[in-house]
């Protein structure tokens, strides 16, 4: 039984219609921005909508929280159906039983830390009934989670941005939802505060096992966060996949291109010895033993990550295929990693090497890249 289920959504907006994309005619213009959108999420999961800004990663997670009415779809928390366009169920938000955090995390600069987080339980209170002393431990419950003991007292605006997000979160937590949703929460953070954050979040999450939809357009974030991810462009669901999946093995261009960096050759299927693919190229013949559904003569499309690029500086015995003679055009120093760029024949190949090395630029290189670490993605896509 999922945590929450998001079946085939759609939601257009009318009248916002950009050259181009406008469907329908005359003044009746409408923008489709969420197209099919389904996904599932399972209990304590971090689930993640990863997309460049206006994909609909907000419009989806509004609908979830009953802010936004989609057009059509099916969405079910825990087992009870919130919305449904089919059966005109549109349960409102603050009976969804699930909690939000904004980018902007909207502390009320007036109200303490304490009147901070209680104030979703002051609202709920003569439904609730809630006792003043019970408030109080719950308050503190929540402040504790999130690693804000003892500061009930301060005043919301002198705490610094990690803490005001973390009590944000308090102020998330203290109804004890059944699911969280978090738009974009720590960007607006600086970009120290937000990695240490990220493992910071990831932990809470994982020690208090909160079920949670998370905004982000940055993949860095979501592959450091999430126990799934979901890939989303103009409104769909690219792929949904661990983030190892999502990394190592992309279903398509966007993915490869949007998640990490990644170097893309063409060519077309020369031949198959059992387990590789052999791929003419531009570049040369390229082996690949990671691919599926191909046969001789069709176009290949292939992608490399840096990481898996080797750089000689001296000529290894030349193989048949996967080994490329070029000259480095740049290289970046990064700390952990040097970054260099190396001309093959007119194609720019981005290559990740250990720190180590002291490539110098104009200077000859020889890359090389194991079978397996040639991804084939659908020439289609
Ligand atoms: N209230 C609205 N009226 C018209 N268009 C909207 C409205 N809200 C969002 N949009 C459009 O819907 C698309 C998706 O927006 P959004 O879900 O906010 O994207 P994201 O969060 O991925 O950046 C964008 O093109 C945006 O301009
Ligand atoms: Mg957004």
């Amino acid at each position: 039984m999922s945590m929450l289920s998001v079946q085939g959504l759609h939601k257009s907006y009318r009248g916002t219609a950009e050259p181009g994309e406008a469907e329908g005619r005359g003044s009746h213009t409408s923008v489709s921005v969420l197209k099919d959108v389904s996904f599932d999420v399972e209990p304590g999961e971090l689930f993640t909508l990863l997309g460049p800004s206006g994909c609909g990663k907000s419009t989806t997670l509004r609908s979830i929280a009953g802010l936004e009415t989609p057009d059509t779809g099916e969405i079910t928390i825990s087992d009870r159906t919130v919305f449904s366009g089919r059966d005109r169920v549109d349960l409102e938000a603050n009976r969804r039983q699930l909690s939000m955090v904004f980018q902007s995390y909207a502390i009320w600069p007036h109200l303490n830390v304490f009147k901070n987080v209680s104030f979703p339980l002051e609202v709920q209170r003569s439904k609730n009934k809630l006792s003043k002393k019970q408030i109080a431990e719950k308050v503190e419950a929540a402040l504790d989670a999130v690693d804000l003991g003892g500061m009930s007292g301060r005043s919301a605006t002198k705490m610094s941005g990690g803490q005001q997000q973390r009590l944000a979160l308090a102020r998330a937590l203290v109804t004890e939802p059944e699911l969280i949703l978090l738009d974009e929460p720590l960007s607006n953070l600086d970009v120290k505060l937000r990695e240490s954050m990220r493992l910071e979040l990831k932990r809470l999450q994982q020690h208090l096992g909160l079920t949670s939809v998370y905004v982000t357009h940055d993949q860095g974030e979501a592959l450091a966060l999430s126990s799934r991810i979901a890939v989303m462009n103009k409104g769909e669901i690219i792929q949904v996949g661990t983030p190892r999946e999502i990394y190592q093995d992309p279903n398509s261009l966007f993915v490869a291109q949007f998640v990490g960096t990644s170097n893309v050759l063409n060519g077309t299927v020369e031949r198959i010895e059992g387990e590789t693919a052999i791929i003419g190229s531009p570049e040369g013949r390229v082996a690949s033993s990671s691919w599926r559904d191909l046969t001789v003569g069709d176009p290949a499309m292939l992608m490399i990550r840096p990481e898996d690029v080797t750089v000689y500086t001296v000529s290894e015995t030349p193989a048949e295929a996967n080994g490329w003679k070029g000259t480095v055009l740049a290289g970046a120093y990064i700390g952990e990693a040097v970054d260099y760029v190396v001309d093959v024949a007119g194609t720019e190949m981005n290559c990740r090497v250990d720190p180590r090395e002291h490539g110098r630029t104009g200077t000859e290189a020889f890359l090389h890249v194991a079978p397996n670490h040639v991804h084939v993605l659908p020439v289609s896509a």
